[in-house]
């Protein structure tokens, strides 16, 4: 059963900003898209790099991998370009008062 973790203050994210914390020993990607906070796994699965680093488009609500430029859905996780060929964990995002809580989305 997912459990639901305080990860975040919501003063720590911003509309626009992103934001690495810890879930268990999962490294998560927070972002915040026209004021909706998405979560996604944090480390790009073609090799290492933190996709809280990469560019957001906020139109498209993807994230591109700052290393080589794989695209990822902030929604699902779900890769849309290569050279990744797996996707990331998603999370369930809930706000309780001041805290950002997750908890993985399956
Ligand atoms: S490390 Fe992300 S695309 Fe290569």
């Amino acid at each position: 059963m997912s459990e639901f973790m305080v990860v975040a203050e919501v003063a720590q994210l911003p509309v626009g900003a992103t934001l690495a914390v810890a879930y268990l020993d999962q490294e998560v990607g927070l972002f915040n898209v026209r004021g909706t906070i998405y979560a996604i796994g944090n480390v790009c699965t073609h090799a290492y790099a933190q996709l809280h680093e990469g560019y957001v488009d906020d139109d498209d609500c993807t994230v591109d991998c700052p290393l080589h430029g794989a695209r990822f859905s902030l929604q699902t996780g779900n890769y849309y370009t290569l050279p990744a060929v797996r996707k990331v964990a998603c999370y369930i995002v809930q706000i309780d008062g001041t805290q950002i809580l997750i908890a993985p989305a399956s």
